[in-house]
């Protein structure tokens, strides 16, 4: 069984592996990872999927004044298709309106299909593109999805 939680301070070091080993070239350095594990519940929320105790997915997010920005959510591939990342998203979504924000924004690399798509799942629309923005001259789909604050 799969449970998504906050993080905690003790997941650090498997949310940097996993990282590493789903992001290759583009993954966020520890020091990075450490950044964001700094501000947690502060400027930055971070829900992680475990299970049997072993993390298998993530999700991060940022809050700048009244809107928060999705970071990053990964699952471990032989864990992908079984609705882990609609949990994390969900979760990040609830904890976005709890705290009062009003929108919530992402990037996403426009050869995504399934972020593309779990995004959309979402309520996430296209607002803008960033052309070439990726490695591999990818363009970034800015994506945007209002929130009804729930504080
Ligand atoms: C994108 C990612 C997080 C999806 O994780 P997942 O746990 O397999 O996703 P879920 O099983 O919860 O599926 C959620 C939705 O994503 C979409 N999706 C997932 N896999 C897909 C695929 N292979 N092709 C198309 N859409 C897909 C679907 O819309 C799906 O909803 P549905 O099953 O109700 O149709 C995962 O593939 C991943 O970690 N990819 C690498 C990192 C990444 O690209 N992150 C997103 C941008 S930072």
């Amino acid at each position: 069984m799969t449970i998504v939680r906050a993080a905690t301070r003790e997941d650090l070091d498997a949310v940097v592996d996993l990282e590493a080993q789903l992001f290759g070239r583009a993954a966020w350095s520890r020091g990075a990872v450490e950044a964001e594990f700094a501000g947690l519940g502060e400027t930055r929320h971070i829900v992680v999927a475990v299970e049997v105790r072993r993390v298998v997915g993530y999700a991060m997010l940022l809050e700048v004044a009244d809107a928060a920005d999705v970071h990053r959510i990964a699952v471990d591939a032989d864990h992908r298709g079984s609705g882990i990342a609609h949990a994390l998203l969900g979760a990040l979504l609830d904890k976005a309106s709890s705290t009062g924000n009003l929108a919530v924004l992402l990037e996403v690399a426009a050869d995504n299909a399934a972020g593309l798509a779990l995004y959309a799942k979402h309520g996430f629309v296209e607002i803008d593109r960033r052309p070439r923005y990726y490695p591999g001259d990818v363009d970034a789909v800015v994506m945007h999805k209002p929130l009804e604050p729930t504080r």
